[in-house]
Parts: structure tokens; sequence; C-alpha cells
């Protein structure tokens, strides 16, 4: 891992495989990745993988400035949870990085806000950075009620364990009408909430020590991330689709290097 380029980025760009890819797809995939992205000065680009290609990631991002990392994590250290992975499994495979509470888990298998916020606190404690998925339904923003649904979901994590855990933790607004619709939101919709989630996390937090990075997901392209990445409290995008197709990934990553002022 190249610590220089990790400590200086302004902007991140992650990209979620969510069950997708083979070995003969990610290496190609990965390859692409490495010789256009690994050189990027101002933007940490992380691969979050599904867990039998940890190995492989680990093999061939190795010494690159590209980190990598998990889609979920157990809250028990171990014992008797079949099919159930932990913090310390990742860390043997090198990850830096855990996606949490993403919404197609939080809804496909029942994750509470409170569960999210116990993998939070494992993946902290075993030194890997929780990137924390929040973000309101299109009933909840046709309701007018997004910003105290996201900020119920950042209550209960600092309800249980302070605001401080936020220190260097990476947030991703994902609108839940936004992923995979292609239908992002706009640079007002996005930019109202990430500094709603900036104000609310950065207050009671002023001597942080690394702040915290709230990127925007949900349908990023491109061309949309020309204008995104602009956006004040914008400090990247989590990727899904776009991550799967290695031209669009570096246009995107390329978009996150060029917003940097
Ligand atoms: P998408 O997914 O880019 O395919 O919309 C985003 C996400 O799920 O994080």
């Amino acid at each position: 891992m190249n610590e220089a380029i990790k400590k200086t980025a302004k902007k991140f760009v992650i990209a979620n495989w969510k069950m997708h890819g083979s070995l003969e797809q990610n290496h190609a995939l990965l390859e692409s990745y490495v010789s256009t992205l690994d050189n990027l000065k101002d933007t940490q680009v992380v691969v979050c993988v599904p867990y039998p290609y940890l190995a492989q990631v680990q093999s061939l991002l190795q010494g690159s400035g590209i980190a990598w990392g998990a889609q979920n994590l157990a809250k028990n250290e171990n014992g008797p949870f079949t099919g159930e992975v932990s913090a310390q499994m990742l860390r043997d495979f090198g990850c830096e990085y855990v996606i949490l509470g993403h919404s197609e888990r939080a809804t496909a298998y029942c994750e509470s806000d409170g569960n999210i916020a116990e993998k939070f606190m494992v993946a902290m404690q075993h030194g890997i950075t929780p990137i924390l998925c929040v973000g309101e339904t299109l009933i909840e923003r046709e309701a007018g009620v997004m910003e105290l649904k996201v900020g119920k979901q950042l209550d209960t994590i600092i309800d249980l364990y302070g605001a401080d855990v936020f220190d260097g933790v990476v947030v991703s607004y994902e609108p839940i009408w936004a992923i995979g619709t292609g239908l992002a939101a706009t640079p007002e919709q996005a930019g109202a909430m990430h500094k709603f989630i900036f104000d609310k996390l950065s207050q009671p937090n002023e001597a942080q020590k690394k702040p915290v990075k709230i990127l925007y997901g949900g349908s990023v392209n491109p061309q949309n991330a020309v204008q995104l990445f602009e956006v004040e409290n914008i400090d990247g995008g989590l990727i899904g689709k776009c991550s799967l197709n290695p031209q669009e990934f570096e246009g995107i990553c390329q978009a996150a290097e060029s917003s940097v002022g």
C-alpha cells in the first residue's frame, strides 16, 4: 500500500463490485485499474470485492496505490456463525476498508441500524476503515423526511459510541432511489444532504485528526461525476455498475482527480 498517496488523498473513489466477477474477469479489470489509476495524486482508489476474491486482489494490488476491502463483516470475533467472515479474517487478506450498511444488504438481510453500528465498531477496533452507507427511499424523499432518516442512521452510531468515532471514517450518501437506476441525485440534492451530514459529524468534532470523508453513491457515471465532485462536501463517490467497466471507472477517477483545486 502506498501510504504517501493515502495520507494526502483529498478525494476517494470506491469501486463496489457487488456480487460480480470471476478470476479471469477480475484479473483483466485489476490490471486495467493498476495501469490507469495507480498514479493519481489526490484521489485514493479503493476496490471492494466479494470475499473469495480477496486473495486475488491482494496479490495483484499489493504495492500499488490502490487499496482494497470487503462488502460486509461479521460483528462477532469468531465462533459458531456459519457463513460469516470476521474482521480479523479480512485483515489477513490486507483489507483496509469495509462497506457497511449498504441498502441492498440492509433490505435483503434485515440489517438494523443497531446491527450496522456494532459492525462499525468492530471494523474500527481492527483498524479497518468503515465505508458507512446511509440514504433514504423514494417515499421518504417525497415525504420530505430524508434528513430525518439519514440523521437517525448516523445517530444510532453517535448515541452508542460518540461522534468522535467518525474520525477518518468514510460515509457514503446513497439515496436508495438512485442506486442502479440510472437516475443519480442532482448536484443540488446531493449537496444539500452532504452539508447536512458534514454539519452533523464535524460540529462536535472540531479537533478531528482526520476529517470524515463524505462520498456520493447512486448511478455515478463519468459524465455526472464531473459536476457532482465539484460540489462542496462531496469528497468522491461509491461506484457500482461503472466500476466494472475499466474506461468508465477511469473516467470517474479522473473526474475526482480534476475536481481537486
Ligand atoms: P450504482 O451502485 O453505481 O450501480 O448505482 C452504487 C452503489 O450501490 O453503491
